[in-house]
Parts: structure tokens; sequence; C-alpha cells
């Protein structure tokens, strides 16, 4: 049967989980963009409308990354025709929240319904891929991934994708202060070396936290959640960073809070909702003291990832 128009869902994530840059990503429910695609009868692959919390992005296809994703898509796949994008974005740019791998992954997923022998999910992390790479300058699956497949991803070499398990008791919130920090930016900043101190100690919280996700132990994960090498240059970009992480870490059962991905929001998990309102409450109660403005969630772990209005 042929589909006119197909809308595609990619949810916001939290890209880097403060222990694992570039290779860890957690999917968030709730705050998701939405693209529409609509085929063509030509290969024309065109930006039609951006609506949304963001509308100031770019229209040319190549520069855009639900076009670079779709370009991708249509290239390897030799697609005869083209398409309208239309995109409704429900995460704001530049915000850490991995708003631009959401738009990439709903527009891939999407797209694979116009197949006539869709792809598997995991074959479509290439084309988002390439899409998040026209935003971010850089190759990383950490939003991507999650995104798409839902989860806590583990995103190794090869565009290789482990879900690590996570229990249902694990609860997320993430504060967004009303700035944006460009992950271009936010990546440039970075030294290119460690010192072997620092190589140690954030492999054993990247190795704590994952097993403390098979073990189910909650304990670990608090002891493990930490960035000894990313946060400290970072928090330079988020004004009051430590303030906000120093309360939010009183708050009873919270696991570990950092920073969202580049920044500039920022992220706690929790080990029940009871907690998660706390820290809401404790994040909301800092930016008013700061006068800082801001929005939080209180939110679960999409295991599904992205999806669209169609069944196969
Ligand atoms: N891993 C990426 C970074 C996520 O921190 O730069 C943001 O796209």
């Amino acid at each position: 049967m042929t589909q006119f128009s197909v809308t595609g869902f990619g949810p916001a994530s939290i890209g880097n989980l403060a222990v694992g840059f570039d290779i860890l990503g957690l999917s968030l429910s709730g705050i998701y963009d939405e693209v529409t695609l609509t085929k063509r009868t030509d290969r024309e692959i065109k930006i039609s409308n951006i609506k949304g919390v963001t509308q100031n992005l770019p229209k040319e296809a190549h520069k855009n990354t639900c076009g670079a994703a779709l370009l991708a898509f249509q290239d390897k796949l030799n697609l005869n025709y083209g398409f309208d994008i239309a995109i409704n974005k429900g995460i704001p740019l530049a915000s850490g929240m991995g708003g631009s791998a959401a738009s990439a992954v709903a527009t891939v997923i999407a797209a694979n319904h116009f197949l006539s022998q869709p792809l598997e999910k995991n074959e479509l992390l290439e084309f988002a891929l390439a899409g998040e790479q026209v935003a971010s300058g850089s190759a990383h699956l950490d939003n991507v991934a999650p995104s798409l497949l839902g989860g806590l991803c583990l995103c190794l070499k090869n565009n290789k994708v482990i879900k690590i398990p996570t229990s249902s008791e694990l609860n997320v919130v993430i504060f967004h202060p009303h700035i944006q920090v460009e992950t271009k930016v936010a990546r440039s900043i970075l030294k290119d070396s460690i010192s072997l101190n620092q190589y140690i100690e954030q492999s054993q919280y990247l190795a704590g936290f994952i097993s403390a996700c098979y073990e189910g132990d909650f304990n670990l994960i608090a002891k493990s959640l930490k960035d000894v090498v990313i946060e400290p240059q970072r928090s330079k970009l988020i004004p009051h960073f430590y303030q906000y992480q120093q309360e939010v870490l009183k708050v009873d059962g919270v696991l570990g809070c950092s920073i969202s991905g580049a920044g500039p929001t920022m992220f706690a998990l929790t080990n029940s909702d009871k907690s998660s309102l706390a820290v809401k409450q404790t994040f909301e109660q800092v930016a008013k003291l700061l006068n800082q403005s801001g929005k939080c969630w209180k939110l679960k772990i999409n295991d599904q990832g992205a999806y669209t209005n169609e069944v196969h």
C-alpha cells in the first residue's frame, strides 16, 4: 500500500550520562520532536514547514538535520522519489536534550515506512547519524541511539549499540536553564588529553555504573555516576552549575546529578517518583533564588524509542 504522509516521533535523550562521554545515552519519555514526511514524485528533499519550540533552523536540506538524514537515506537506498519535510520541534535548540538527534531519528523512522521492505531499527542508525553530524559537527551516537532504540544505550565502535538494562524504579529529572549552548562550542573547549589518574578514575565510574545497572544496584549507581573529565570543563558554560548540583545531591534518593549532553540542561537520576518530585522542587527553588529562568521535567526512561503514527 502506498502511504502519502507518515509522522515519526524521536524522543529527547541524555547524552554522556556523566560517566560515558560520547558512548552512553538515555532515552526520555514525554519530550519529542515530530517529523512528517510526504512523498514527492520528483527526487527533491524539501523542508516545507518548521514549527514548535524552535523554528530558527536551516531550510536547505543538506544543512538541516532532517534533510541530511534523508539525503543519506535516499542516496544509500537509491530512492527514485523525494519528500517534503514538516518539522514540529518539541525539544529546545542547543539545550543538551538531544534535539538534533531526535529530529534526525524521527525523520528516518518515518522514511522507513515508505520502503516496500522496511529496514530494522538498528539499520537506521547510520542515516540518523548523518543528520546529527550536520548539527553537532561530529558523529557520536550517544543521542541518536537512545532516541531511536530507547532505553540506556552503550555505543561501541562501528555503530554497534548495546542496550543496558535499567530498573523500572529508576527515575529522571531534567532542568533546562533558558540559555543555549551549542554542541560545537561545548566540544571545542575540551582539552585534547587527560591525566592517567583521570583516565583510571573515569574508567572505574563507567565500569561501576554499567555493572550496577546489570545488578540493579542503586548504591553502586550512586557511587559511580560521576564525571571527573568533562563536567569540570563544561560547567563553566552553565551559570551556577555547582550550586544546582550541590543542592540536588542533598535530596534523599538522588543517585547522581550532572550535565545532560553538551548542556546547559542538567539531569539527576533518582530511586523513586517521590525523590524526583523533591529534586524538581529543588531545581526550581535554586533557579528562583538565582533569578534564572528555566523549565524542569520529572520523567521516566523511554524503553520504546522512536515510533511512527503508522503500524507496519
Ligand atoms: N556526546 C555529545 C557531547 C553529546 O557531549 O558533545 C552532545 O551532542
